[in-house]
């Protein structure tokens, strides 16, 4: 491989500006708020409010559920592009709620990289610490966006040792606050040698920047109170002398984040955090894969599905799986070959999602992300080449935490019942188990709210009455190991054992000591909480 990476040749410049990222944050952070600021400063909306404006025909693409408005936490991650400057961005949305991480896991194999949006006064919170962990699986560079600076927060430097004592990486700032609260002014840009001047009036206006020349400029003092010029000169000189300098290998590593200041709601800072994402974001990365990695600048298309979606659009019963594309140059109406069922697909009506609305691709390059509309041949995990038999790789399923049976509220109905629950494992919403031995459905969920959401969305999009009842197992594991082996422990534990919607074997547990039990009965059978989706 080696070899291969030493004989890399340049970016195509298409590929080179595209910068694909994730924003992570605890519910409440900002990350709506910064969502929307991107793109009106991506021109792909026009005023801010349209991304909230919710139940009129403003919604955009990841607010088109009622439980989302309801709830108001967005349910399904979708993917955004717009250019900035000559960029061009790809904001993939993750779900905040914590009842989505598998969600926000397999998002998260698609993207660059990740922007951790933390509160000021509250600094890292319990899901930005999960969301985090999961980047760091991955090794994805993360830029940090320290928000709400226009409220009362903490000490610059309290939040700075919070994030690299609780988080274990090293941070750099970008740019430092001027007070806060009440008496926040703004920014000094350290990566620029600027003062940045918050704009309170006007919310939706890029603040005034100052080109500034050196710490001792007196131009300063004319913007600056003196007490706060002094703490600023002080802090700065303390950070210079404690905190590491910005070294964007590391970034790339994922061993340093950058730390910018700002108020996504008076679009504070949100330009110098999209110019770093620009400057130091990662450009579209080497996918593993099965037998050998892809490299974005490879001339011929491949691409892979991290998340299906079912009719997104309640009139159509489409699903669209989103493929982030690997590499080379894609154009609409090419023929791909779908690896895992080795038959070709010609891709007629590739979506890109536009902060508005959907429309047609015409053309897509390494590292967007397209919606391909289909009726279920495409899950998630499967690999799109032009040919060659790649599998791409680390795209996890997750044993589920929290199993119940599901009942049609019809009992004529079970079978569409089946049919619908089947449509919703393959999109990933759910585990799906058919137990051996009795009836019905065991439907296993990472979090809670997962079942309400199902229910919901199986009344709505399927017009079927369902109850979620509790089941006497809590958890699952996959089945593998030596045939014979296998075979003996399946018939000797039929009671426990199901199959997931894919046919493979499933033991079901009630209590860690049947898993005990196992590992000690039956030593050539092995049992994992997670499968790679292939
Ligand atoms: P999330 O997606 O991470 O959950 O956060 P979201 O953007 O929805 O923001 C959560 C709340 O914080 C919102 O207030 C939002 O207006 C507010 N907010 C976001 N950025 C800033 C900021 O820079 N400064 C201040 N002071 N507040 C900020 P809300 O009252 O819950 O909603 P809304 O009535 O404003 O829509």
């Amino acid at each position: 491989m080696l070899d291969a990476l030493e004989n890399r040749t340049a970016l195509p410049p298409e590929i080179a500006r595209r910068r694909t990222f994730a924003i992570i944050s605890h519910p409440d952070a900002g990350k709506t708020t910064l969502t929307e600021k991107f793109l009106l400063f991506g021109g792909a909306i026009q005023m801010a409010g349209q991304v909230r404006a919710k139940g009129e025909a403003r919604r955009t693409r990841s607010d088109f559920m009622q439980m989302e408005k309801d709830r108001g936490i967005s349910v399904s991650a979708s993917a955004m592009s717009f250019d900035y400057k000559q960029f061009r961005f790809n904001l993939v949305d993750t779900p905040g709620h914590s009842d989505f991480s598998e969600d926000t896991y397999r998002t998260l194999t698609a993207v660059d990289a990740a922007i951790m949006v933390i509160d000021g006064a509250k600094g890292v919170e319990s899901q930005t610490r999960k969301l985090f962990e999961v980047c760091r699986l991955r090794d994805l560079p993360i830029l940090t966006f320290c928000n709400k600076m226009d409220r009362e927060s903490r000490d610059t430097f309290e939040i700075i040792d919070e994030i690299q004592e609780n988080l274990a990486i090293d941070v750099t700032p970008a740019s430092w606050p001027i007070g806060t609260g009440r008496d926040f002014i703004g920014c000094y840009d350290i990566l620029r040698d600027r003062l940045e001047l918050i704009d309170r009036a006007d919310r939706n206006r890029v603040a005034e920047s100052i080109e500034i020349n050196g710490l001792s400029d007196p131009k300063l003092k004319q913007h600056v109170p003196a007490a706060l010029l002094e703490k600023l000169q002080e802090e700065l000189e303390m950070a210079r002398e404690l905190l590491p300098p910005l070294d964007p290998k590391a970034l790339l590593e994922g061993t340093l984040t950058p730390i910018w200041f700002g108020s996504a709601i008076n679009s504070f800072g949100v330009r110098e955090l999209m110019d770093g994402i620009a400057t130091y974001g990662p450009v579209p990365q080497i996918q593993k894969a099965q037998p050998r990695e892809i490299l974005p600048e490879e001339p011929k298309v491949s691409g892979f599905v991290f998340k299906v979606q079912a009719n997104m659009d309640p009139k159509h019963r489409d699903r669209v799986a989103f493929v982030r594309l690997a590499s080379g140059h894609f154009e609409r109406g090419m023929k791909l070959l779908h690896v895992r069922s080795k038959k070709p697909m010609t891709i007629t009506n590739p979506v890109m999602f536009l902060a508005a609305d959907r429309e047609l691709a015409e053309e897509a390059w390494a590292g967007d992300i397209i919606g391909i509309p289909n009726h279920g041949q495409l899950r998630i995990g499967d690999t799109l080449t032009e040919g060659e038999e790649l599998r791409v790789t680390g795209i996890p399923s997750f044993a589920p935490e929290l199993l119940q049976t599901a009942r049609a509220g019809d009992p004529l109905k079970a079978k569409h019942l089946e049919k619908a629950l089947m449509q919703f494992a393959e999109e990933g919403a759910a585990k799906v188990f058919k137990p051996d031995i009795g009836s019905g459905f065991i439907v296993g969920v990472v979090g809670a709210l997962q079942f309400e959401v199902l229910a919901s969305r199986i009344e709505l999009e399927y017009g079927l009455p369902v109850r979620f009842e509790p089941s006497q197992f809590t958890s699952a594991r996959w089945v593998s190991g030596d045939r014979l082996a296998v075979e003996k422990f399946v018939n000797a534990n039929k009671q426990h054992i199901a199959h997931d919607n894919d046919g493979d074997i499933v033991y079901l547990t009630r209590l860690q000591w049947d898993i005990d039990r196992v590992v000690r009965d039956y030593p050539d059978v092995k049992l994992t909480a997670t499968k790679e989706m292939m």
